[in-house]
This record gives C-alpha cells, structure tokens and sequence, in this order.
C-alpha cells in the first residue's frame, strides 16, 4: 500500500493519505503528497485535486517519532508540499474526517478550500509538545481566522470542532461525509473559474491590528505561561503575521519553531509524552487479560471526590449511582455536581445540552439497592481504615458478583481493605485526584490479590474516562503522596532554619509549579494535612516539624479560614507578621539559629527528595518504571510539564547531586532522608534511569 493513494473522480484527483493508525505526515507521506500533486498538475484531464485521510481520520499530525528526533526532517519536507499546493493552478480542497492537526492541519490550511464533517476536529497543539506550529500555521490560522482566535486555540492547543472552525473562517463548509461535500466544491470550483483562496495571501483580517491586543493577550497568558517558551513564540510569531511582509513573518516563524525545536523543554515535553504512552504498558498483563466492560458504574460517597468521580463517568456517558448516608447529604453532594455543571456552562466549557444529558446519568441513592447492576463500584467515604472495610463488607453482599470494588484512598493499605471482602482479586485503588473531573491522574493501586483482569479494566477505564493512569504497588502514600510526605515536610524545616513561607512559595512557583507547597497546604486545609499525617507510621528517628499543628491549635487553618501560612483577603495571600512570630518561636524552642537561606538551597531541599523517594520507588516495584514517577507528578502534583517530571529533572540537574543533599539532610532528618542505593549506584556510574 502506498503512504499515498492516487484515484480519479471523473475530472478530479483524489489523494487520500493512508499511514495508519492516524495518517501521521512520514517522509512517504509526504513523498506521496509531492508527486500526487505534481502529477494531477500535469494530466489534463485532472481540473480539480481533493486531499484527503484514510479510515475516517485526515491526519493527527506529524509523525512524532521524526519529531522526537529532533533531527531535521529529510526532505520532501512539509513545507515543499504546501509550496507546491500553492503554486499550482487547479483548486485543491481538503475533506476532513476525524481529526485534522498540527502538520496535519497546517496541510489543510495551505489547500484552497477545506470541507469538514461536523464531527471533525482541528487544531495546533503543538504547543503541548513545547513546539511552535513550523509549516506556516501561525501564519495561515491568523489571516484566515484573525489574531484573536489564532492567539487563543494556538498557544492553548486546543482542538476545535468542526462548528466553531466554520464559525473562525478556517473551514468553508460542513459535510457529510466531508468527501462528497469536498468533490463537490472541487468540481464548482474548476467550473466557474473561481479564483484560488490562497491562505498565505489573505491579508484583511491582519491589517490594522492594535498592539494592545498582543499586550493584552500577554499579560493574560503570564500566569499560566509563566517559564515557558513555546507559548510566548506563538503570540511573537501571530504579532509578526500582523506586522511584517509576507516572507519575513514565514522567516520569523521558522525562526522561532527551530528556537522551540532545539529547547530542552520541547526534550522534556516529548517525555512526557511518551512516558503517558509507556505508563499503558503492564508488564506480565498478556494480550489475552481482556478488560471487563464498564456500562454501569456506583459511587459511594457524594463528598467532594465522590461528587466530582460521579461527573468523571457521566461525562464519559456512563449511567452512575450515588449512595449516601442520609437524603441531606446526598442532596448537598448532588447539588455540588450541579453547580459544577452550571459553573461549566457559565464559563462555555460546555453547552446546557451536554450538562444535561450528564446529569440525566446521575441518580442519587440513600440506599444500597442500586449496586446490583453495576460493573465497578467506587468508595469515596471518609479516610478512615475502620469506616472503608465496613464499607467494603456491605460492597461485597449487595454488588453483583462481576464487579470490581475499587476504593479512592489516598494512602489507605488496599490489602487491608479487600480483606474484608470474599473477592480480593476485584478489589484495587482508584486513586483520583482532586477536582475529579478536572484532573487527569488516576492512580490505580493493585493489591496483593489484585487480579490482571482488574488491573486490566481499570487501566481501561481510565481511556474511557479521559484520564492517563499510572499503576502503583500498594504502600503507605502509593507513588504521588508517598514521595509528597518529604516535599511537604522539607518545606517545614526551611521554616525552622530561617525561610519564610513567602520566599518557599516564590521559588517554588519560580520553578514551575502552579502553587507553592504552603499555599498547597492553606488551599488543602492545614487540619486536613495534620490529620494525615497523624495517621502515619514514622519510623522512630524521623520527626515533623510541630509548625502545622501549632497553625492549628491558632485556628489558622488555611484559606478556608482566612488564614493559616498567609492571611487571605479573598483568594490573595498576603504575609503574616504573626505566622512569622509562630515559626520564630518554634525555631526558638528547638533552638535552631535562624539563617538566611538561599534559593538555590530551598530547590535542593525540596526536589532532590523527591527525586531520592522516587528512586526508591522504582527500587521497590511500587512504580513500574521511573517516568511512570514523571506521569504522577506532572499530571497529578503540578509539576511543570516542560520540565520533564522530577525523575526526568533529577536526570539533567544530575544524580550526583541529588545523592549530596540527601547525604548531608539524613544526619539531622533521620534514616529515610538517606540516598536512594538505586540513585547511590545511578550517580557513581552515571548512568540514567533506564540504562
Ligand atoms: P468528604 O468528607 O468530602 O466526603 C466523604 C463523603 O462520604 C461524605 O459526604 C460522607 O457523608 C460520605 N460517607 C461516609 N460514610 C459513608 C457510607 N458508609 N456510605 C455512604 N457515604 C458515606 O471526603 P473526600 O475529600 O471526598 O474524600 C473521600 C476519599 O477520597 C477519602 O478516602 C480521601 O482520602 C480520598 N481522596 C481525597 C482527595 C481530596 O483532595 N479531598 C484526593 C484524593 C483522594
């Protein structure tokens, strides 16, 4: 089979890209596309060209292992097709089914018409992968579509349905199916003459723009872009659309996308992504396990993650119970999924139609009748040992006997849990993280009876979901609050020895991450944290430091109260001269000198542990492979992406000196902090983690 198929249709070329599974733009893709449109140029008998995707998708992009290389493309690069396309003399219309982006859409935009099934989507995400588009998309989307709408879908990397793409100019028309609408419009084209829409040329929507529109538009993107590089070249190259000549405006993008190209945030972007990937993997889970069917599922608990796990399937189209203690506080939950509904469709993250029908798949029930018809059963009770097996015993009377129980713990042992059940081989964590259904993590946790066949569904079921899943072992914390227990904790003893909880956030926030760990921790509530931590088992020479029972005792219990680490006017944090009073009391009464500690020293302090627990992770078998670490961090804690995860960032920043801090912090923290022997043996080899 050629990458690239050629046919005729009456007078009309019909090249349909076949590469699966996404029709991605390989070097014989793009091969197949130069010739192909070279050859309907020259047959007479050809008046129109449609381009279009095989097996009901047009294409997903470029091929991401090229990508990946970071090597330049061998030519025929995408770039010469598109030059081609818009030298020749006959109409070229795109037909899009399924899904049309980055190069792939790039493609799409250099042809002079696009037809779209409404079902279609297209975009430039390549922002997600710390690139900017490279064949003229910035260029392209902003003089068809205005700088507005380039700005917004391009540095959010957003795909956009089909309507809305209609609605941006950036497609003609909507069809079913997109091909016939397509030959069509190629055939009307080639008869009336009408003159060719070239893309690049288009100049009315780029005239006459305000610079305060770029300077309005940065100044919204800094709190989310903050650090990054990919998102500012974006807004740089749809400014020099609108502000420089044709060629030099191409130039600069090019510029830029190589700038991006050659950044070790584009490197550590394509880990992440191929660390997702990798996280599907389950070693010893044969071809032959198949996942169990999910139709129905039941949530006991509407809390707050019980709540937001029931919106998580109704979202997916999957009918959902929800079971309660008492009709109040099932009302309370239930009205909580309503609101979150309404605050969707209030900001159009979704229309009133889609809120609805979701919420038509949400039953609320006080009672345990509803668990006979559904496949997997999610406990989102108090976290509380006690509470979940008893649970966990009535789950295993009134759930049918196929389904899987599956608890939300956040730390909680799953062996003890499923113990109190006659069927511990259906019994497995679903850790998800809060707000549920925003949230892409799902931590599944297996159990020493833990079955491959409910390993296997519930790593299914987070594609249903939406989600990217990680699979834990089971121990104190998993993967994710495990290796946090040392984050958390660090942040205190710079506390003691003289930081502030201003100057941890800053340079914490400065590294990437959306908020600091003590605003973390007003935002979780500090009572909610000294519980937890309350109910783990320390070995005998490790301490907490007593700051945040003290925060406590005071009632500052975080944002909730208005204060706890900060004081609160609203959401805003301000610095609290009494706060700083409390620690420089509790330095006192430890005797510690308070010194001025350095930046560089609180980064240490708090990302080399992590990276050191991660280590033993790994060691353990409680992660299956290091950037399984990565996945958990960047999706679940805030870890900034574009810095590859903490495995991936201790790896760059060197073991070496992971294994130092961590040397010099267990002499005064406690056996725990000692190195990793896994990062011990890594850093006197220098080797990485997969070596
Ligand atoms: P929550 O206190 O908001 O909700 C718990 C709900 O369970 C309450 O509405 C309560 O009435 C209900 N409940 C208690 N016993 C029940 C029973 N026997 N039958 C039916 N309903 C019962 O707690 P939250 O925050 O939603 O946490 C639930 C679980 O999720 C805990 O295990 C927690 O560790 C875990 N978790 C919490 C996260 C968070 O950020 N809040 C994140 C990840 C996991």
């Amino acid at each position: 089979m050629p990458a690239v198929n050629y046919r005729l249709e009456g007078e009309v070329a019909v090249l349909t890209i076949a590469n699966p599974p996404v029709n991605a733009l390989s070097l014989a893709v793009r091969e197949g596309l130069l010739q192909g449109l070279q050859r309907a140029e020259q047959e007479r008998a050809v008046r129109a060209v449609v381009v279009t995707g095989a097996d009901g998708t047009f294409a997903a992009g470029a091929d991401i292992n090229e990508v990946a290389s970071g090597l330049v493309l061998q030519s025929p690069i995408t770039r010469e097709v598109q030059a081609q396309m818009e030298a020749g003399t006959k109409p070229i219309v795109a037909a899009i089914e399924g899904v049309a982006l980055g190069g792939g859409f790039e493609l799409a935009l250099a042809c002079h018409f696009r037809v779209a099934a409404a079902s279609a989507r297209v975009g430039l995400p390549e922002v997600k992968l710390g690139l900017i588009p490279g064949a003229g998309g910035t260029q392209r989307f902003t003089r068809l579509a205005g700088p507005q709408a380039a700005l917004e879908a391009i540095t959010s990397g957003a795909h956009l349905p089909a309507a809305r793409a209609l609605e941006l100019g950036l497609v003609d028309e909507l069809a079913e199916p997109p091909l016939a609408g397509a030959l069509a419009l190629a055939r009307r084209a080639a008869a009336e003459g009408r003159p060719l829409r070239i893309a690049s040329d288009l100049s009315e929507r780029i005239r006459d723009v305000s610079p305060e529109l770029f300077a309005a538009f940065r100044r919204r993107l800094e709190p989310k872009a903050r650090g990054q590089l990919a998102p500012w070249r974006i807004v740089d190259s749809i400014e020099a659309a609108c502000t420089l000549p044709k060629e030099a405006a191409f130039a600069r993008e090019r510029e830029y996308f190589i700038e991006c190209r050659d950044s070790p945030q584009r490197q550590a972007l394509v880990h992440v992504f191929f660390a997702e990937r990798e996280a599907r993997k389950i070693p010893g889970l044969g071809a032959q396990v198949s996942a169990l069917p999910i139709r129905r599922a039941a949530v006991i608990g509407a809390g707050t993650m019980g709540a937001g796990i029931a919106m998580t399937f109704a979202n997916a189209g999957i009918p959902v119970s929800v079971l309660e203690l008492s009709g109040e506080a099932l009302e309370r939950g239930l009205s909580l999924v309503r609101s979150n509904y309404d605050g969707s469709v209030a900001r159009g993250s979704l229309t009133r139609e889609r809120a609805e029908r979701a919420l038509a798949l949400i039953q609320g029930w006080t009672g345990y009748q509803a668990l006979g018809t559904a496949d997997i059963v999610i406990e989102a009770v108090f976290e509380d040992l006690k509470v979940k097996q008893q649970v966990f015993a009535r789950l295993d009377q009134e759930a049918a006997p196929h389904a899987i129980l599956a608890t939300n713990t956040s730390t909680l042992d799953i062996d003890a849990i499923a113990a109190s059940t006659s069927r511990p081989e259906r019994v497995v964590g679903t850790h998800f993280f809060s707000p549920a259904n925003v949230m892409r993590l799902l931590e599944n946790v297996r159990g020493k009876h833990t079955s491959p066949q409910t390993i296997a569904t519930v790593m299914a079921l987070a594609r249903t979901l939406g989600k990217i899943a990680v699979l834990a072992g089971n121990c104190d914390g998993f993967i994710g609050n495990r290796m946090l227990m040392f984050y958390g904790a660090q942040a205190e003893f710079l506390l003691e020895e003289g930081a502030t909880p201003e100057q941890i956030d800053r340079v914490m926030e400065g590294f990437g991450f959306a908020m600091g760990p003590l605003a973390v921790r007003d935002l979780a509530g500090n009572d909610v944290g000294l519980a937890i931590r309350k109910g783990r088992r320390l070995p005998p020479d490790e301490r907490w430091s007593p700051i945040l029972e003290r925060l406590v005792g005071e009632g500052r219990l975080g944002q909730k109260a208005g204060k706890g680490f900060y004081r609160y006017e609203g959401r805003t944090r301000i610095p609290d001269a009494e706060v700083l009073a409390l620690i420089e009391g509790v330095s006192r009464d430890l005797g510690i000198q308070r010194r001025q500690i350095p930046d560089e020293e609180i980064l240490d302090r708090l990302l080399h542990p992590l990276v050191n627990e991660g280590a033993r992770v790994v060691e353990e078998g409680i992660a299956i492979r290091a950037s399984d670490v990565d996945v958990v961090y960047v999706n679940g804690y805030g870890f900034p992406a574009y810095k590859g995860g903490p495995m991936y960032w201790g790896r760059q920043a060197g073991l070496a000196r992971v294994v130092q801090t961590m040397r010099r912090l267990a002499p005064t923290h406690g056996a725990r902090w000692r190195p990793a022997p896994l990062l011990e043996r890594l850093a006197a080899s220098g080797k990485g983690w997969n070596d």
